[in-house]
């Protein structure tokens, strides 16, 4: 039965260990129906081992549990969650290079299972539309420079209508146009009806974007809050640079 519940996600006490390491440390967080939540934190802080954990591509959790839209996902095949409408996409931009960029959307719609014929094309070319790729509907993945391939794999993500898309350093190596082009689009698909986990180090992004931050250090969660409060906080100042200077939030 579908969950008409405040919160989208519920994670509580998630872990990870790789040996010794502790890569994600007992951390809990909500996020509700149609939020942007952030997620700020040095490199190795375990962001991208959230997501992991979370979507379990490719591995979940030691410890913890993840409730979507109300159901227990913790110890679902990852392909199950993706169908129950969570979606992430990877830090490092990936495309099958030798499909087109239709044909690669195609791929996700297909993991996502469930939609044939009509239906199909028609969540494809939605997915083109959201992402402005329909222009380049017909050219090999392999061709698109860095932003278009972004976008592909957010599109190929965004197909299924997810009801919380994870986003992991989707603005690494943008231009200052594609930035401000990339925050319209991510706010595109929130309106759509998705809630938006969004890992970033373009921090006048995340802050100029997101209702709440959540900051991570050491695999736990360090803080969160609204932004304003967040990026004056000693400890995440601390965390980043080391020391009381001033974090540069300021929208591009
Ligand atoms: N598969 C793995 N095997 C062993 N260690 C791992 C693995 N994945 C991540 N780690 C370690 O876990 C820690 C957290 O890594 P993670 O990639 O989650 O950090 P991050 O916050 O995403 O960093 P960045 O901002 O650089 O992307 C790091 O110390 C990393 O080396
Ligand atoms: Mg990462």
């Amino acid at each position: 039965m579908p969950d008409e519940g405040a919160n989208i996600l519920e994670v509580d006490g998630l872990g990870k260990a790789f040996g010794s390491l502790v890569a994600v440390d007992d951390v809990s967080f909500t996020i509700g129906r149609r939020e942007i939540l952030g997620i700020a934190g040095p490199n190795g802080a375990g962001k991208t081992t959230l997501f992991n954990l979370i979507s379990r591509i490719p591995f979940g959790a030691d410890r913890g549990t993840v409730r979507f839209a109300g159901q227990r996902i913790e110890r679902l095949a990852p392909h199950r969650i993706f169908r129950l409408g969570l979606a992430r996409t990877f830090q490092k931009e990936t495309a099958f290079a030798k499909l087109t960029v239709a044909q690669n959307i195609r791929v996700g719609a297909a993991y996502g299972g469930g939609m044939r014929g009509a239906a199909l094309s028609k969540a494809i070319d939605e997915a083109l539309d959201v992402m402005d790729l329909s222009a380049v509907r017909g050219e090999l993945a392999a061709t698109l420079p860095v932003y278009e391939t972004k976008r592909l794999m957010i599109a190929s993500a965004a197909v299924i209508g997810p009801q919380l898309l994870m986003l992991d350093e989707p603005a690494s190596g943008l231009n200052s146009v594609e930035l401000a082009d990339l925050k319209l689009l991510i706010l595109r698909l929130r309106d759509r009806g998705a809630a938006i986990l969004l890992i970033e180090h373009i921090l006048p992004l995340l802050f100029g974007i997101s209702e709440r931050v959540m900051v991570m250090d050491f695999g736990r969660k360090l803080t969160e809050g609204p932004p304003s409060a967040i990026a004056r906080d000693p400890r995440v100042i601390e965390a980043y640079l080391g020391g009381p200077k001033e974090l540069d939030t300021d929208a591009a």
